[in-house]
């Protein structure tokens, strides 16, 4: 982008056409199927920081599957893995990989929920259930979005437990310190070809969302930014998904690449929020996580483009921290690799400082960035 590109949005505009059928008060839980969940709980813990919260398996009663909970902040991993050779998680690992299959929601009332979205076209997933035990009851119910991957929804108000019914207290010896990540900003969806305006929609009439109109979605498909996007909002702008296609470009898209190793449509990136970019991403990366190389050339331009900024630019030049500007005012994000050896899954790393929009100044930069990693495994 040019620093004469605006965004034309603030959540507010949106407000009056989201409808509130669906009040979410944030994301719940993300929920990942691994091969590995010990092994998986011990990387988010060291590399990222998570915090050991509580336990689900054998020795608490649950038979076919082990799951761990950890938290950073209001971030809260749900990592599960198959304990039985047959299943539904194993036949989702092998499809898969390790992935995101849930992308659980805060609600106030899980029955109403089922009913407003199932009412509305989704598919279900689960009815809605209550569960109990000696700290209380929670009721959840799930529905079907893109691909394999499902909302559940969550209402808590009566359940004062580590995490959910079923679920111990998970007490380590081993806790490294957090690194300053504090939430879900977003979380983006790859969808297939041609794809994108269904689950558009999907959001907008089933779950009552409202499109963020802004310049992200202009100008997508240049050479090197080979995708579509667009971002679909709650009405309290608490939950944010943007929804990628592929596009044709001159080079194989990354979100093809991602729907060739993922088989199929599923959550691409979880983009954290964290007060100070530069320290958390210098832990992070202390900590072994791996980062996209950006191209040194970038930086010779980005205060062109994007004006002034409080931080120095050095550091954010030593550790590839990108730089973006809206109306509103300027973003920092990074990008890691992605944290599964299939080329799926990763994470964003983002610091708003009044910006609302999600980098599309960077996208060129990005991709350049990524391509030469594609190029390094003969996927272009
Ligand atoms: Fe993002």
């Amino acid at each position: 982008m040019s620093q004469t590109d605006n965004v034309t949005y603030g959540l507010e505009k949106i407000m009056p056409e989201a409808e509130d059928f669906l009040p979410l008060l944030g994301t719940d839980y993300v929920e990942l199927y691994v091969g590995n969940a010990k092994q998986s709980a011990h990387f988010y813990k060291t590399a990222f920081g998570f915090q050991s919260v509580a336990y689900a398996g054998l020795e608490t009663g649950v038979k076919d599957r082990t799951s761990y909970v950890l938290q950073q902040d209001k971030i809260r991993l749900v990592l599960t893995t198959p304990m039985e050779k047959d299943g539904p998680i194993n036949r989702h690992i092998n499809e898969h990989g390790d992935g995101v299959k849930v992308v659980a929601l805060w609600v106030p009332d899980a029955t109403k929920a089922w009913e407003e979205t199932t009412s509305r076209g989704a598919k279900s997933f689960m009815e809605p259930i209550k569960e109990e035990d000696g700290h209380g009851h929670v009721v959840r119910s799930g529905i079907h979005t893109y691909g394999e991957t499902i909302h559940i929804f969550v209402e808590r108000e009566n359940y004062n437990g580590p995490f959910l019914p079923g679920y111990k207290k998970w007490e380590s010896h081993y806790n490294p310190s957090e690194v300053g990540l504090r939430y879900i900003d977003h979380m983006v969806g790859n969808v297939g070809w041609g794809e994108m305006n269904k689950w558009v929609d999907f959001y907008a009439k089933v779950m009552g969302f409202a499109q963020l109109v802004s310049f992200d979605d202009k100008d997508i498909s240049t050479e090197y930014t080979a995708l579509m996007s667009k971002v679909m909002s709650n009405g309290n702008g608490r939950i944010k998904f943007p929804i990628n296609e592929p596009a044709e470009g001159r080079k194989k898209s990354q979100i093809e690449e991602y729907i060739d190793f993922y088989n199929g449509a599923g959550v691409q990136h979880i983009a954290v929020a964290t007060n100070n970019i530069i320290e958390t991403v210098t832990a992070l990366r202390d900590r072994g996580v791996e980062f996209l190389y950006v191209p040194e050339a970038y930086y010779e331009t980005v205060l062109d483009r994007v004006g002034e900024i409080d931080e120095d630019l050095a550091p954010l030049k030593e550790l590839g921290i990108l730089i973006d500007r809206d109306d509103e005012g300027y973003l920092l994000q990074i990008f890691t690799k992605p944290v599964v050896d299939r080329p799926t899954m990763f994470f964003e790393i983002i610091q708003r400082k009044g910006a609302k929009s999600f980098g599309k100044g960077n996208f060129k930069a990005l991709f350049e960035a990524i391509e030469r990693e594609q190029e390094l495994r003969g996927t272009l």
